[in-house]
């Protein structure tokens, strides 16, 4: 009996002991590997700006410290210190520096992929889309007008007119909409053009989570350009969503392979390199047409583009599957085409019999005209490319279909109305 109660003390104290220790272990223990942290070790005492850092702003040093680049030996002072002339810089702390390092850092050690982004529709075309020319230098400029696929009219001319809407809306909505998704191809003051920023977001760079369709979807999305929709709705994308945790996330560029991914995000068709294709910032490189347009045509290397996305897509169907898909979109973008322009016959005849202005957006029916193509017309066609068929049919051609009942209708009322108003 004497002895019972010292027992139950010993064993009672062993347990709790034990606990403390386990609780001490788990919370001890750095959650993402221990690799992690003996690395943000070594990196942070090799850098005078990540030295202090780690203090002022310890997020960033501890992201950084997990990218390939800080592996690779890259440092804070290859992308923040800039030369004394250029004029996005500033002191600081006895470095000149910029904050909002630019595509011309990144080119000093990625030439090849800055010269090929900056050569596509992400690039300058982006930013002339809303303020045409305007921001743009000489240099800035004479570099838009050596893309293929710039807008021309139908001279041959380029045209880089301001856009209407956004002047509409202007600056007390547009920085927070158009520009915030456009600033992909912002000229910058240093003489650079764009954001590499926007996919590779900071400081991890990570390759993993600009393969995942997540960071287009950030303006890759809404009714006039819902790729994110769509592609989430295709079989690709059920794929993603149901296996993609299993994929091989972080293979090498240009080593992909189907047994890394055995179904393509947006990433593996239009950029990554895959099967025979090299990796590409030219976004426009397996393009064909001009989808986003009112009435698309072919794109100047239609041919080119077609193979090359066609080659994309031979790593995992047969070349008849192909055909066939590539088929049946291009007979749904005939289709389109024939209602878009019949609108836009109605549209011209209004404007040329006096009864509309020719301002953008100058009367209901305008609105009406315009959300036919660039809602639905676009959808139905961008739907019928990625595998999207509730985008084509239910979010497209019906749609379509039902506005250019309205915008007839409307047409209708407003010669009646003109008539009426010619008698009086
Ligand atoms: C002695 C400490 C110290 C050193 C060394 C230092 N910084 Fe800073 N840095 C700071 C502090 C403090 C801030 C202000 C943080 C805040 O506003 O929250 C700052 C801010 C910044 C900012 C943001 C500026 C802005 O306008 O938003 C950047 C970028 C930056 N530092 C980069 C660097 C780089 C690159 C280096 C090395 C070339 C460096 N820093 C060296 C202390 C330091
Ligand atoms: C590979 C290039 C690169 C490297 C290396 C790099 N940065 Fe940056 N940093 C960027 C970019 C890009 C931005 C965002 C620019 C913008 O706002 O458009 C940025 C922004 C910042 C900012 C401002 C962030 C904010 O939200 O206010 C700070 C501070 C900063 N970096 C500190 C550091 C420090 C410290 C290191 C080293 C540990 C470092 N950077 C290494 C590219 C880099
Ligand atoms: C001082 C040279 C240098 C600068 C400046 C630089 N990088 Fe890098 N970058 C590298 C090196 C080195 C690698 C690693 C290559 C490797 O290991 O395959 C790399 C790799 C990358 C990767 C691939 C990451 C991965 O996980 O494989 C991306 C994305 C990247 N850099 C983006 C950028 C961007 C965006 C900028 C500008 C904001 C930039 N880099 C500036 C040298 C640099
Ligand atoms: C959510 C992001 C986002 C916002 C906000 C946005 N856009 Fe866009 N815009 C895009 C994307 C993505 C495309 C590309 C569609 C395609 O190529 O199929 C595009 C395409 C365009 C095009 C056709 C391409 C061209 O260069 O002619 C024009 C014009 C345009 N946008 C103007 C505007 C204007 C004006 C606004 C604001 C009133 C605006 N956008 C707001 C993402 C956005
Ligand atoms: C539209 C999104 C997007 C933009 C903008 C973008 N990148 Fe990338 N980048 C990617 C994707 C996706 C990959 C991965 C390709 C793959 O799967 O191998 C990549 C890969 C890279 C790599 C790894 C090596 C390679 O070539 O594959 C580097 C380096 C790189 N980007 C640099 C840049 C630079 C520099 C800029 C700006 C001039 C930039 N990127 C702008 C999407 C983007
Ligand atoms: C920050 C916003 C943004 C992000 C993120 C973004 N894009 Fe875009 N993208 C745009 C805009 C804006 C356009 C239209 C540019 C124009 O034609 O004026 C566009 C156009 C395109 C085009 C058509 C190019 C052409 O030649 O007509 C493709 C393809 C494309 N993007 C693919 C992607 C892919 C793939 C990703 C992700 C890896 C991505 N984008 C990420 C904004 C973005
Ligand atoms: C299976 C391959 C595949 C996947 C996955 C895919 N796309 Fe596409 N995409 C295509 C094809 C094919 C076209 C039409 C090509 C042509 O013009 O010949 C296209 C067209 C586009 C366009 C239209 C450019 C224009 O002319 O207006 C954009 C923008 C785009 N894709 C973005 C995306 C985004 C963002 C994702 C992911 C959310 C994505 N794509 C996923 C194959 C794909
Ligand atoms: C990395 C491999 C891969 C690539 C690249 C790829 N696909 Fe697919 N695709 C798949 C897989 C896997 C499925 C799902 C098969 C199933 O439904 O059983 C699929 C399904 C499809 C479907 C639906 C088939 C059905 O039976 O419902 C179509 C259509 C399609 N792909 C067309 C394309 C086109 C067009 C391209 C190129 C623009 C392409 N794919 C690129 C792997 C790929």
């Amino acid at each position: 009996m004497t002895n019972q109660v010292p027992r139950t003390l010993i064993i009672g104290s062993a347990v709790t002991i034990l606990i403390l220790i386990i609780i001490y272990l788990f919370t001890k223990l750095p959650s993402g590997g221990e690799s992690k942290t003996a690395e943000q070790i070594s990196y942070s005492g090799a850098d005078k700006c990540a030295a202090c850092h780690r203090r002022v702003t310890p997020d960033i040093v501890n992201q950084f410290a997990l990218s390939t680049m800080a592996r690779a030996g890259v440092r804070c002072t290859d992308c923040h210190v800039v030369d004394r002339s250029n004029p996005m810089g500033k002191e600081h702390e006895g470095f000149f520096i910029t904050a909002s390092p630019t595509p011309k850092q990144c080119a000093n050690c990625h030439p090849a992929e800055t010269k090929q982004f900056e050569h596509s529709r992400h690039g300058g075309p982006a930013w002339v889309a809303l303020s045409g020319f305007a921001d743009f230098s000489a240099d800035q400029k004479k570099t838009v007008e050596q893309i293929p696929e710039v807008n021309r009219g139908p001279n041959g001319i380029i045209t880089a007119t301001r856009n209407a809407l956004f002047d509409m809306e202007g600056p007390s909505v547009t920085p927070a909409a158009c520009q915030t998704c456009h600033s992909i191809g912002k000229p910058n003051a240093d003489g650079s053009i764009g954001n590499c920023n926007k996919c590779h977001m900071r400081h991890e760079f990570s390759l993993e989570q600009v393969r995942k369709p997540e960071i287009c979807g950030q303006c890759h999305l809404g009714p006039d350009h819902p790729q994110t929709e769509i592609y989430h709705e295709s079989a690709h994308g059920v794929m993603y969503q149901t296996e993609g945790d299993k994929w091989n996330w972080r293979q090498k560029p240009g080593r992909l392979t189907t047994s890394d991914m055995p179904a393509p995000t947006c990433a593996t068709c239009h950029m990554s390199g895959f099967g025979n294709q090299g990796t590409t910032h030219d976004v426009g490189q397996r393009l064909s047409k001009f989808l986003f347009a009112a009435v698309t045509t072919d794109r100047p290397n239609a041919v080119e583009g077609r193979e090359a996305m066609k080659a994309i897509c031979a790593n995992c169907h047969s070349s008849r599957f192909v055909d066939e898909q590539y088929a049946k979109a291009d007979s749904v973008t005939a289709f389109v085409n024939s209602k878009v322009k019949q609108a836009n016959d109605i549209m011209e005849g209004l404007v040329k019999d006096g009864i509309i202005s020719n301002k953008p957006f100058a009367s209901p029916i305008s609105f009406d005209a315009f959300d036919l193509w660039h809602y639905y017309g676009r959808t139905a066609k961008f739907g019928a490319y990625m595998q999207g068929p509730d985008y084509v049919q239910w979010h497209g051609v019906y749609p379509l279909l039902q506005q250019l009942a309205k915008v007839k209708a409307e047409a209708a009322e407003l010669r009646a109305g003109h008539k009426r108003g010619g008698r009086l």
